[in-house]
This record gives structure tokens, sequence and C-alpha cells, in this order.
């Protein structure tokens, strides 16, 4: 099994060498794993001029599986597209047609007081934000700076297909199908054309799912219902903006982005496994960023691309049990844990994968 691994920037390369290594750990005694790593982002871009290299795309469309850690600092945020080390992400997600992008939260029992919200409400909370990643305002033309009338003007475009919209919407309904059988549809008709031709399309396609219960959201209501009721969730679908801002959210019903693992599919399958989070530059290089939601993206990897579900089962226990032992990164440290780095989560996690092997 072959994995491309981009670890980019930031702390992309600190808790992706986690991942890494509770794969080694997992295959010390089962099927293995070739690894190859590649330049991506702001550590691309600095080092050749280009922040998605020719021979990174290619080794990432070639791989079994990508696992990706995070690209783009806050220096580059500003460049245009190809200087800016995030595009780099976009790009990739564009040209393998990666639509499709699940974002699990999972409130562990074990982080209930972890969290800022209150834990009667965190309780049981397991829900998966499906967010389309391939279209909307992301990548809608025209889009730029330019003058009109005398004044700087920004322009961009939020634009969706029919088909775009239905290939989606049958994933969140397939998705909705192997849980409890509930879609909510994430959009905001009340304002876009683009939302009502989501609505009408996602309204049709569930002629297909009669067992699945679907129901519709405004966005701005459903981040407001993320947090009051979240248990009431189980698969939601929604765009690729209203997506990115409502999963970040949804993060803080786990205790932390740190805990956020995501897969993002095309079509074939084929699948680029990241954390929701970013580079986190305000942390990166101290050994303190949470290499959990690097690790569970891995599980991800192994369940959906590599036909690996007991190596996932697998890993996502040992986190469990890592979890319940008191270790915490500082992200989600609470009164009588026990605080520890990067490195140190990451060799407890290796640990018990190779405890749980031999057990
Ligand atoms: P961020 O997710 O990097 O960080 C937000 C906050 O969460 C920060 O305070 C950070 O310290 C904290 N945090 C994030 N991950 C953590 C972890 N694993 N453990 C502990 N704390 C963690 O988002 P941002 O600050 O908005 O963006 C930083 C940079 O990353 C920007 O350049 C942005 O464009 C880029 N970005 C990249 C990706 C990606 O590659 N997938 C995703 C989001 C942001
Ligand atoms: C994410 C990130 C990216 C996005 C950025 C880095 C382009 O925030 O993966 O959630 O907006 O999709
Ligand atoms: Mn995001």
């Amino acid at each position: 099994m072959h994995i491309a691994v981009l670890p980019g920037d930031g702390i992309g390369p600190e808790v992706t060498a986690q991942a890494v290594k509770a794969l080694r750990a997992l295959a010390a005694n089962g099927p293995q794993f070739e690894f190859t790593q590649a330049l991506v982002g702001d550590a691309a871009y600095d080092a050749g001029g280009d922040p998605l290299p020719e021979e990174t795309a290619r080794l990432a469309e070639r791989a079994d599986a990508v696992l990706f850690g995070a690209a783009g600092t806050y220096d580059s945020d500003l460049r245009p597209a190809e200087a800016r080390g995030g595009h780099a992400l976009l790009r990739l997600r564009k040209r393998m047609d990666l639509f499709a992008n699940y974002r699990p939260v999972f409130a562990f029992p074990e982080l209930l007081g972890a969290s800022t919200l209150k834990r009667e409400a965190l309780e049981g909370v397991d829900l998966v934000v499906l967010r389309e990643l391939t279209g909307d305002i992301y990548f809608g033309q025209p889009r730029g700076i330019s003058v009109v009338d005398g004044e700087r003007v920004g322009i961009n475009t939020m634009r969706y297909t029919e088909s775009e919209v239905r290939r989606v919407a049958h994933a969140g309904f397939r998705a909705a199908r192997l849980r409890r059988r509930k879609l909510c549809s994430v959009d905001k008709a009340n304002v876009l054309e683009t939302s009502q031709l989501w609505r009408a399309v996602v309204t049709e396609v569930a002629a297909d799912y009669p067992d699945v219960e679907l129901t519709h959201q405004y966005v701005d209501a459903a981040a407001m219902l993320l947090v009051r009721k979240p248990r009431d969730f189980d698969v939601i679908v929604t765009g690729n903006i209203f997506g990115d801002i409502l999963s970040d959210a949804a993060a803080m019903l786990t205790g932390s982005i740190g805990m956020l693992p995501s897969a993002s599919l095309n079509a074939e399958g084929r699948g680029l496994y990241e954390p929701v989070h970013g580079s986190a530059p305000d942390i990166a290089g101290k050994d303190i960023a949470n290499p959990l939601a690097s690790i569970l993206s891995a599980a991800m990897m192994l369940r959906l691309s590599l036909g690996q579900g007991g190596m996932a089962d697998r890993m996502e226990t040992a986190v469990r049990h890592v979890l319940a032992e008191g270790l915490r990164t500082a992200d989600i440290m609470e009164d009588g844990a026990t605080l520890v780095g990067t490195e140190a989560m990451g060799d407890a996690v290796a640990r018990e994968l190779s405890r749980l092997a031999t057990a």
C-alpha cells in the first residue's frame, strides 16, 4: 500500500509524523506501507517557486492514498494564488476531483470536560459534516479585484451546477444510510439562487432514499442548532464555504479543532486524508500541537481507501485508550490529566497499537 505523505507547513509536519509513526506501529504485525514524502504549500513554494509542484501532484494521483498535513501560513495567505501555500490544497482537491469531504464530529466521552461547552449538551454527539469540496464560491468565475467607477471592487462568484449538487447529495444519503438515516441539508435558500438550486436538487435525489429522513436548515440557524442541540444531527450535507465554517464550529463539540479528522474522496473512492485544522503558525515548532486529528485521519484512510477496516478500528481504539489513560495535549488539557507534547502523544498511540497487536 503506497501512501503519499504531504506534510506541508507549520504544525503539518509535526502532526503528520505522528500519524506515520502510528501507521508504522500497525504495520509491524500486518500489511506493509510504503511512504513517499513530497513538498507542498509554502514549503514547496520556498524550495522551487510552486506550492503544488507537478511531481507532488503526480505522486498524490498515483498513490493508493494521500496523507496531508496543512498548507499555507499567515505570511503567504494574502499573496496571489500562484504564490500562496494554501492554494496548493485547492488545486489538488480540484485536480483529483475530491468533491466529497467527510468531517466526522465525535464527542469522545473522555473529552466531554475539555470542551468550552456543557457536558450535558455534548454527551452522545456523533455527526458528520459532508462538505462539497470542489465547487461554490471557492472556484466560481468571475473573481478578482478590479477598479470600477474609480474604486476597488472585490468579486467572487457562488456557483453550483446541478450535477455537482446531485453527486454530493447522493453521497450524503448513502452516508446517512450507514448511520442513523437522518440527513440535514444546509443552505441559504431564502437569499441565494445557488441555494435554491441546491435545495431543489437535494429534494429530487431524496426520492431514491425513502428510508432516509431529509430536513433542510438555513446555515445561520444550523450554526445555532449545532451548539444548542448537536445530538439531533446525524449527517449534514452542505456547500463548500458553509461546510468550511460549520465544521470548525462543530470541532468544539469534540473539545478541540485538534481532534477533527477528514477524508476527501472522489467518485472512484480515491482519497486525501487530513486534519480539519490548519498550519497553526502560533504553535508551530513547539511540540504542543495535538496530533490526534492527523492520527484519526490516518484511521479514515485505512478504512476508506486501503480496505483495512480492522486496522482502522485498532487505531481508533488506541486513541480511546490513550485518552482514557489521561494523556492530554494542551488544547484538551483538564484538571487531573497528564500534559504531554505532540511527540509523546504520538509515542503513546504507537505504543498502544503495539500492545493491542500482541494482546
Ligand atoms: P488553524 O486551524 O491553523 O488554527 C486555529 C487555532 O487552532 C490556532 O489557535 C491554533 O493554534 C489552534 N490549533 C489548530 N490545530 C491545532 C492542533 N492540532 N492542536 C492544538 N491547537 C491547534 O487555523 P488558522 O489560524 O485560521 O490558519 C492558520 C494557517 O493555516 C493559515 O495560513 C490558513 O490559511 C491555513 N489553513 C490550512 C488548512 C489546511 O491545510 N487544510 C486548514 C485551515 C487553515
Ligand atoms: C480547510 C481549510 C481550507 C479551506 C483552506 C486552507 C484553503 O480552511 O480545509 O478547511 O478553506 O478549504
Ligand atoms: Mn477550514
